[in-house]
């Protein structure tokens, strides 16, 4: 089959069977697909768009493309099973679900990324502890997800490469924006990691990946019917990033974070409402649970017992980290030099945020990359950030800025300001954290 062949048809808009997009995604991972055919493909698909089966097809061809991780040798005894997030501000979510669901006898082979844009990145957030290895070998890497039920760790070159030389295309040739593309980049390396489940986390809002409301409800419908027409049942929750998920924001200041919500404390927030809401739609969907009452009991359990603050605690041992972390984080997890408050200018009620200011604020002050390659500083970041609807008086803050240097604080402080618009008493209701899930036929 001619690659010149099968642009065309895409290029006259015509329905691309599966054979041929196996075809061209090989030839994209072996090199023998041209950087313009690439180009070439993705501009058609952009323009005259993927039906269902085309998309499935081109998910599976990314999966395909590399190793595809297989745990049935390792006899584990419980599924093998993951989150994942279209990425935001203040969302840890992974360091203390990953932990959590292994103490509720899942595997979760947890392959994060690195921030983008303002996102915060998980594996970021793991290298702010000490000695912290996001690439151990595969051997240490199946040892954990099997001993201790969770690993995170970084992209391996081997997982999904046609994603990754796909992808580096379309960031070039305005070709991101593209359900079937976005859908297959995102699942395909996924589900190379070989599991029985997965949950997506998508989030809504201003400081989201996709631009309104209806988009990421779209992407997420298409994610629940594409990852299940690929054989592995995808849930997705679809939930709110008008404000940072956590009241903090930055690498170190979220692994503390992390810590606080394993040993059981800030019930209250919305961080904790959107993890358990996660933990439980994976439990009952892995079929750990029979349903939402027996996964909160599992969980509860899991929480008081210590079990899952000690899954992640023999998580961070085992990839190379400190083994007594939880008992001493501020020992290890080095605080930024100089503190300050950004402060309300007046009195109000917080009526809107920002969301990608502020991620880009941590970005600013050195806890995200510029350009890739850049070191980061995992000591930077915003803590006690308002939440919408709360009522401040002059001068309370609205934040607190954790910076390298007096100077880099007061570079950032008047755009930090800026993110929080003040309003009337009780002009704004904020949006519940979830705003719905999404099953395959079925949502809520
Ligand atoms: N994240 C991905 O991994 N791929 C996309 O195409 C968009 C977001």
């Amino acid at each position: 089959m001619l690659i010149q062949d099968i642009l065309r048809r895409k290029r006259n808009a015509e329905v691309l069977d599966a054979d041929a997009i196996h075809t061209f995604m090989r030839g994209v991972a072996d090199g023998s697909v041209g950087d313009a055919q690439i180009g070439a493909f993705a501009m058609a698909v952009v323009l005259n768009g993927m039906n269902r089966e085309e998309a499935i097809a081109l998910t599976e061809a990314t999966r395909d493309s590399g190793q595809v991780l297989r745990w049935h040798d390792l006899n584990l005894d419980g599924p093998v099973l993951d989150k994942h997030s279209t990425g935001g501000v203040g969302d840890l979510v992974s360091l203390v679900l990953g932990p959590w669901i292994a103490a509720c006898g899942g595997h979760v082979p947890m392959i994060s990324g690195r921030g983008l844009g303002h996102t915060g990145g998980t594996l970021d957030k793991l290298e702010a502890i000490p000695g912290y290895n996001v690439t151990p070998d595969d051997d240490l890497f199946r040892q954990l997800v099997k001993n201790v039920g969770v690993a995170i760790i970084g992209q391996t070159g081997t997982l999904a490469p046609a994603d990754k030389r796909l992808y580096g295309v379309r960031d070039v040739t305005a070709t991101v924006e593209s359900l079937p593309l976005i859908v297959a980049s995102i699942l395909g390396k996924k589900l190379a990691c070989g599991l029985d489940t997965l949950v997506m986390d998508v989030k809504v809002g201003n400081g989201a990946f996709m631009p309104t409301p209806e988009a990421s409800r779209e992407l997420a419908e298409a994610i629940v019917a594409i990852g299940s027409g690929a054989g592995t049942p995808t849930s997705v929750l679809l939930t709110d990033m008008n404000q940072p998920l956590a009241d903090c924001g930055g690498n170190a200041l979220e692994v503390h974070e992390a810590l606080r919500l394993l040993r059981g404390e800030g019930r209250d927030s919305r961080l904790y409402q959107v993890t358990h809401a996660l933990a439980t739609e994976m439990l009952v969907q892995a079929g750990l649970a029979t349903d939402a009452a027996d996964a909160a009991t599992r969980l509860e359990t899991a929480l008081v017992s210590g079990e899952a603050l000690e899954r992640f605690s023999r998580m961070v041992h085992g990839l190379g980290g400190p083994s007594d972390l939880a008992e001493r984080p501020a020992h290890y997890l080095a605080p930024a030099p100089f503190t300050t408050d950004v402060v309300a200018p007046r009195a109000g009620t917080v009526n809107a945020i920002d969301t990608r200011a502020l991620g880009l604020g941590v970005v600013e002050l050195g806890g995200g990359r510029r350009n890739a390659g850049d070191a980061i500083d995992h000591r930077v970041g915003l803590s006690h950030i308002a939440a919408l609807g709360q009522r401040v008086e002059p001068g309370q803050p609205l934040l607190r800025l954790h910076a390298a240097s007096q100077a880099d604080a007061e570079a950032v402080t008047r755009q930090l300001g800026a993110a929080f618009t003040l309003g009337e008493a009780d002009s704004v209701t904020p949006a519940a954290p979830i705003h719905a899930t999404l099953r395959q036929e079925t949502s809520s």
